[in-house]
């Protein structure tokens, strides 16, 4: 179980998470939705330890994670792999090696300047790889390949931590629509197969509601809405999002640039393609 309580974090005046308090029980799928600069990203980072929170404090399993220092922080780090929206990838080097170095915080300070993997390490890799359906990319640059695909091995590199919870910021924001459902998919299979808590900041509400078996809404660093898919009605998307600025409600259609694959609405006819394309 993850205890967020009552956590703040300051940047100057500026407030970009305030007084968030939240339980995530280990094994949920958690979607973390809300505006440009609602905070999202910060409170992922805070749970990482990628930086401290100005006021309150972080457990897990009753052990307070915002206190770890040295070794127990690297372990920690180790325990919720991060996937950016960037990927984060060493480009020049290949995939394989990309994977493996998920393994570095496993690892004596020695073996990794040599870097020496064992053999059961690449065989985990190439395994991680496989899961994915990428493991033919194995001994490519990384750089060279697609989104999509360099997504997949930021997760089989995340696998390779053996980590308890994963956290994701947007994995998908740059990737084309059945690039984004794969990820998704193999985030979903991760979270359900290994029991892992998977955390990811969302930019589409369809991607959160198809995939993610509670919401969190974020809105000027304060939670505005915690709850299942159902439970997030037109006024709680508002609350959300906010009104657009002239009042009108804002549109579904807004926050949603990608995955309809779980719900295909393609025309029942042969019509033309495009439209059919564009409602992708
Ligand atoms: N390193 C930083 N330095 C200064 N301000 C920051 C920094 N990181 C985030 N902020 C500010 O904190 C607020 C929340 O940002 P962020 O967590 O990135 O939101 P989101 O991920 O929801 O878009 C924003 O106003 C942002 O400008
Ligand atoms: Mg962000």
């Amino acid at each position: 179980m993850l205890e967020i309580r009552d956590v703040t974090r300051r940047f100057g005046k500026n407030i970009a998470v305030n007084g968030v308090a939240l339980e995530i029980p280990q094994g949920q799928m958690v979607g973390i939705i809300g505006r440009s600069g609602a905070g999202k990203s910060t409170l992922l980072r805070m749970i990482n330890r990628l930086i401290d929170p100005s006021q309150g404090s972080i457990f897990f399993d009753g052990s307070e994670v915002s206190a770890l220092r040295g070794s127990t922080l690297r372990r920690w780090q180790r325990d919720c792999a991060m996937i950016f929206q960037q990927f984060n990838l060493v480009p020049r080097l290949d995939v394989l090696t990309n994977v493996l170095l998920g393994r570095l915080n496993h690892r004596s300070t020695a073996l990794n300047l040599l870097s020496i993997f064992s053999r059961e390490e690449r065989a985990q890799a190439i395994a991680a790889l496989e899961r994915l359906d990428i493991a033919r990319t194995a001994l490519q640059a990384a750089g060279t390949l697609s989104g999509g695909q360099q997504q997949r091995v930021a997760i089989a590199r995340a696998l390779m931590q053996q980590p308890r919870m994963i956290l994701a910021d947007e994995p998908i924001a740059s990737l084309d629509p059945l690039n984004a459902k794969v990820v998704m998919d193999a985030l979903q299979d991760i979270n359900l197969r290994e029991g892992i808590t998977v955390i990811t900041n969302l930019h589409t509400l369809d991607t959160a509601r198809a995939y993610c078996s509670r919401i969190i809404g974020m809105a000027g660093g304060k939670v505005v809405f915690d709850g299942a898919p159902e439970e997030l009605t037109r006024d709680a998307v508002r609350m959300v999002y906010g009104a657009d600025g002239d009042g009108s409600e804002i549109s579904e259609a807004i926050t949603s640039t990608s995955i309809r694959v779980h719900k295909p609405k393609l025309p029942a006819s042969a019509g033309p393609l495009q439209p059919a394309l564009e409602r992708l």
